[in-house]
């Protein structure tokens, strides 16, 4: 008697709640998007977010990296020679194509990869990303590129070269991803005027207002910063910091900054309805370990 009464309540709970909770029928899959000098398909990076989210989401979560381009080679020379909104346009194209994501997805963006998710956000809410977890993405741009990732010497060796000769060249600008986040605090009007990626994501050339609208469909914005980060400078831009103009040295944070204080993007709405986790791994870029990625990431999954 008392187990069927159970079960009748149970099933009703169900009938009531399953429309409402589950928009879908097992775990929000999840998109991953790669840093400069990696690929989507690398055992020894995305190779193993891949695993450690599968493993520690489970139920058969489905987990898309993305590859920009048709094979392993294309994808790691598109991070560095591919114009960022072409990669932003060719991401909201696989997105939209895929129907395993249809119904929302949270996005893992790793490096250049977390701005550049983040742009998707702000320009293509179809299909919606539900929440967007940045390790170590330069929000703000980088002024310098201390350190070369990835395996292929060669390709930063060239990128370096295209920096010193002029990001905000016109020629260069138009294909070099880097110079399309470089951000020059002595130079803030020629960035301004002349990138043609970040400055527009952040609203810095003209205001957009469906950018704001739509970073303000997501459930979430984590920014992870590592906090001996010798690859991005300044590390601060993992968190919306930057250099204050007309120097390197001194810096602003992100409530500081005129992107919070004047609302561009809808940070200070995120922030005040608390959807915005700025959190800190303590290593060097992309460093963490499984214990940390359980303890702070896994509930923006789950
Ligand atoms: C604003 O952004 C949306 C989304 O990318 C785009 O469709 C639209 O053309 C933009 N509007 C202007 C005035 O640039
Ligand atoms: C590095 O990348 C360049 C350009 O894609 C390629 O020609 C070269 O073979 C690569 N070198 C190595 C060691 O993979
Ligand atoms: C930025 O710095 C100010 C002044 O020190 C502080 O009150 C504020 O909490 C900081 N904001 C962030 C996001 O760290
Ligand atoms: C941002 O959010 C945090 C946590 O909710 C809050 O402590 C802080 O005051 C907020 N900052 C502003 C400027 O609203």
């Amino acid at each position: 008697m008392v187990a069927s009464t159970k079960m009748i309540l149970y099933a009703a709970a169900l009938f009531l709640l399953v429309p409402l909770t589950t928009p879908q029928a097992g775990p929000v899959p999840v998109v991953l998007w790669h840093g400069m000098g990696d690929s989507c398909c690398n055992p020894l990076s995305m190779g193993s977010i891949k695993r450690l989210v599968e493993q520690k989401v489970g139920d058969g979560v489905y987990v898309k990296s993305l590859m920009i381009g048709s094979n392993i080679v294309q994808d790691t020379e598109n991070g560095f020679f591919m114009n960022a909104n072409d990669q932003v346009a060719n991401v909201c194209a696989q997105l939209k194509n895929d129907p395993k994501v249809q119904q929302g997805y949270n996005a893992m963006g790793f490096s250049q990869g977390g701005q550049f998710l983040r742009a998707v956000a702000q320009r293509c809410p179809s299909p919606p990303m539900l929440n967007l977890i940045s390790f170590g993405g330069q929000h703000q741009g980088v002024y310098g590129f201390p350190h070369c990732p990835g395996e292929n010497q060669t390709l930063c060796d060239e990128v370096r070269k295209l920096l010193n000769f002029g990001a905000y060249i016109p020629w260069i600008q138009d294909f070099l991803a880097q110079a399309e986040y470089w951000h020059d605090p002595l130079n803030e009007a020629e960035y301004r005027e002349k990138s043609v990626f970040l400055a527009d994501i952040n609203q810095e050339k003209n205001f957009n207002q469906t950018y704001k609208t739509n970073l303000l469909k997501l459930k979430n914005m984590v920014l992870v910063k590592f906090a001996y980060d010798t690859m991005v400078d300044p590390k601060e831009s993992e968190w919306f910091g930057f250099y204050n103009e007309g120097q390197g040295v001194k810096l602003y944070n992100m409530t500081q900054s005129k992107l919070y204080q004047q609302d561009l993007i809808g940070l200070k709405e995120l922030n005040e309805s608390g959807r915005i986790a700025l959190l800190e791994s303590p290593g060097d870029h992309l460093q963490f370990t499984d214990a940390w990625f359980e303890a702070n990431i896994l509930k923006f999954l789950k």
